[in-house]
């Protein structure tokens, strides 16, 4: 354990206050999470003087690394993960209170050293403990016993006991609600701290406060105005060395009940009453409830699998998914998924939402497109105008980090002729922030107990409910319906025909 107090302060994040004296366990601390993310954003809040000011964290493995190899290897991985420049003091400083420990949930007993040393840091009154499993989803239930065996997740000294898991929270409905009643078990609710990376994000944050912080967009955000919603998740990613693991998931799954579902919630959620952790995340459990529940007809109409080929993005070849490491010669597995949902609910009434996601694609983009209904054309029938283009309000996450409305203008000249333009907002037009993980807010929020950026157990399961119907559908109807799209390109050309056919467009993944 060592004092974080430091002046350097550098970074750019504004929080105010350090959070409470607590040691962070860090279940797989030689894996890739914690080498990629859990470390480097651990460093960024040192230097930004948001680690406690007691503190420590016991990385624990199952094979119980010595804490000098420890030390190697995530300095190694410090400096390749970095999101800016390491400055070797700040790294020492968190570095000093970083041990290791063997703890392994297949022998119960060994989680007896782990409480050991918990007991000796609360006689240094370090009594809160943030037990991070950063680890595959099959070690969430056995180190939560181990954890819970040994009494370590128990409240009743006055010290607060959080663990945080990351998705995936179950592969289906069944899995995650045995999930949550396992770990419910153990814990309570507000001691479960589930991370959905998006949330981590600036612009996904950003769309509670552009819907509720100004008073423009509520009394438009609704039925009577808005056409329909497009959220986009495309990636140029391949599957890589991932066959594994894809084959397993496939994009519906790995995209849509988490990420997809985050932006939906925060786009279609009604205000709610308090900023608080209750109240935003009923509302966002609401609107997932609300989510229409279709027939397996409907869902076959209603969605679109695709899987890649060989192609080129850029100046890469991609191979066929099907020749990818680990991946079934006849695999049917989707590296793409488009789909159309309802909300059943007197805001979003006759409101389609077009979803897709997929890798190998044209382009890397994460947004969300409002399209408002068209203006009557009534007026300009006697004019040169032939048509208006669409009012869209269009929420930039990734690349763009920025929100863009286009409108219709006068082009200049003395006939009356009319073109779409653009209003622009680029967060880093605006605000100068040091590049970070996305894991800062997240880590430092689990340490002051907010929660408001945490999925909780009925919105997990909200979630999946809406995609099981897909799910069982696809599964019923094997290779039939899955589509083929070439690696570079917008996607299979039946993801265009789901939208087409209602007359709608997906905005176009070329250009920004
Ligand atoms: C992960 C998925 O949760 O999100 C990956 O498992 C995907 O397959 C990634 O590539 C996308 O995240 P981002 O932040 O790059 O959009």
């Amino acid at each position: 354990m060592i004092n974080m107090n430091t002046e350097m302060n550098t970074n750019a994040m504004v929080k105010s206050k350090r959070p409470d004296s607590c040691c962070f366990v860090l279940f797989g601390a030689s894996g890739d999470l914690a080498h990629r993310l859990v470390i480097p954003a651990l460093y960024n809040l040192a230097e930004a003087d948001l680690l406690p000011e007691r503190f420590c964290v016991i990385g624990a493995t199952r094979s119980g690394v010595p804490t000098q190899a420890l030390h190697d290897d995530l300095m190694a991985a410090l400096n390749k993960y970095a999101t800016r420049p390491v400055n070797q003091a700040t790294a020492n400083r968190l570095f000093n209170c970083i041990t290791s420990i063997r703890a392994d949930p297949s022998e119960p007993g060994s989680f007896e050293h782990l409480k050991a040393q918990l007991d000796g840091l609360c006689e240094s009154d370090i009594r809160n403990h943030l037990y991070y499993l950063a680890v595959p989803p099959a070690g969430f239930k056995p180190i939560s016993e181990a954890l819970a065996g040994v009494g370590v997740l128990d409240e009743s000294d006055g010290g607060w006991r959080r663990l945080v898991v990351e998705k995936p929270f179950g592969t289906d409905l069944a899995s995650a609600r045995a999930l949550n009643r396992d770990l419910l078990n153990l814990v309570d609710e507000h001691q479960i701290y589930r991370i959905d990376h998006y949330l981590g994000k600036e612009t996904v944050q950003n769309i509670l406060v552009l819907r509720f912080a100004n008073g423009m967009f509520e009394p438009i955000w609704n039925r009577n105005h808005i056409d329909h919603v497009q959220i986009t998740v495309t990636e140029t990613l391949d599957v890589g060395r991932r066959g594994n693991f894809y084959e397993a998931t496939g994009a519906l799954r790995d995209m849509v009940p988490n990420h997809l579902f985050q932006l939906l919630s925060l786009v279609a959620m009604d205000p709610p009453s308090l900023f608080d952790a209750h109240s935003v995340r009923s509302e966002k459990a609401e609107v997932l409830a609300a989510i229409q529940r279709q027939t397996e007809q409907e869902t076959l109409r209603n969605s679109i699998r695709g899987q890649y080929r060989a192609g080129r993005i850029g100046e890469r070849e991609v191979g066929d998914y099907r020749a990818a490491k680990d991946v079934e010669t006849n695999s049917v597995t989707e590296t793409y998924v488009a789909m159309k949902l309802a909300i059943d609910n007197w805001r979003w009434a006759g409101v389609p939402f077009y979803l897709r996601t997929g890798k190998a694609l044209k382009a890397k983009r994460t947004e969300v497109v409002i399209r408002f209904k068209r203006a009557p054309f009534s007026m300009f029938r006697e004019t040169e105008v032939e048509r208006f283009s669409q009012n869209d309000l269009v929420i930039g996450i990734e690349p763009t980090e920025g929100v863009t409305l286009q409108f219709n203008t006068k082009v200049p000249g003395p006939q009356v002729v009319i073109d779409g333009v653009e209003m622009k907002f680029n967060y880093k037009d605006y605000f100068k922030v040091a590049p970070a993980t996305g894991y800062e807010t997240l880590i430092y929020d689990c340490m002051i107990g907010d929660n408001i950026l945490f999925q909780r157990a009925d919105s997990v399961e909200a979630g999946w409910q809406a995609v099981q119907p897909f799910l069982d559908a696809w599964k019923k109807a094997g290779a039939e319906g899955l589509c083929e799209y070439k690696a570079g390109t917008q996607g299979p050309d039946a993801a265009d025909d789901l939208i087409q056919r209602d007359g709608r467009r997906w905005r176009s993944l070329a250009g920004t």
